[in-house]
């Protein structure tokens, strides 16, 4: 099995001094988006407790600059497998709950049809974060639907790789035959709902108690954004 290469993330950008930037994720005020109460935050994890894998001073900004976005190939599927094990283990970003290896993601990846991509967002030569576009529903008539992950590597959040990724996805969408995208998340994933409001997500709705994560009940919200 390949190990995956992960890079030092560059030192904090002008968003880590934000008020609220420096709370541990999961633990911010999400109180609205798109005008629904979103509740109040039922996990509440340090979800860089772990330091992921940097946190080294660099110059500020450098990521923006050195990231690029390119279609995933089986050789990214290691680095695609530990960002989202940690997504998986933050408890913030899914219902998912069993954590992947880098063979099942490869078979993951080798599954996936080509109209549901998924793209990696590479600096200084290895893998920072990936999206993809995922089937919404089989039926025909969900053609032009899309779902959408989107998972940066820790150390690498909030430098604004989440924004190019899920711009990319956007900017593909209907080139790859869909009018809209969709996505399903927890109300209080700050990082997130600051991420879908800035890229013009609508709040659908709110699936209340939907999910039952480590014996806790907790929400799901939908929105959707329609493509050009
Ligand atoms: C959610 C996630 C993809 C966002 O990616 P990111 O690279 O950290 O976010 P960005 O730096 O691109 O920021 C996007 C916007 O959200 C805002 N934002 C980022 N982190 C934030 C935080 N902790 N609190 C409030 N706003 C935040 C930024 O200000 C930015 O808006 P701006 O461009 O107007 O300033 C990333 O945090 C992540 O991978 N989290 C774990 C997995 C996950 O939750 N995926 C989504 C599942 S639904």
């Amino acid at each position: 099995m390949s190990t995956s290469r992960i890079p030092d993330a560059p030192g904090r950008s002008p968003m880590d001094a934000a008020p609220n930037r420096g709370a541990p994720q999961g633990t911010r005020d999400a109180t609205s988006v798109g005008g629904l109460d979103r509740g109040a935050p039922r996990v509440s994890r340090d979800a860089t407790s772990d330091g992921g894998l940097g946190g080294r001073p660099e110059p500020p900004n450098k990521a923006i600059d050195l990231v690029s976005i390119r279609g995933a190939g089986s050789d990214d599927a290691a680095s695609i497998c530990t960002i989202y094990n940690q997504g998986i283990d933050d408890r913030l970003a899914t219902l998912e709950t069993e954590r992947r290896t880098a063979d099942e993601r490869r078979a993951w990846l080798a599954a996936r049809g080509p109209r549901h991509p998924v793209f990696v967002a590479e600096a200084n030569g290895a893998i920072v974060g990936w999206a993809s576009l995922n089937v919404f529903n089989p039926r025909p008539a969900y053609d032009h639907v899309a779902d959408l992950s989107v998972y940066v590597e820790r150390a690498w959040r909030g430098r604004g790789i989440g924004r190019r990724l899920l711009s990319h996805l956007v900017d593909v969408g209907p080139g790859f035959g869909y009018h809209k995208l969709v996505l399903t998340a927890f109300p209080f994933n700050a990082p997130g709902m600051a991420l879908y409001e800035r890229l013009g997500f609508r709040a659908v709705g709110i699936y209340r108690e939907q999910g039952l994560l480590d014996g806790r009940w907790v929400d799901v919200i939908i929105m959707e954004r329609l493509l050009a």
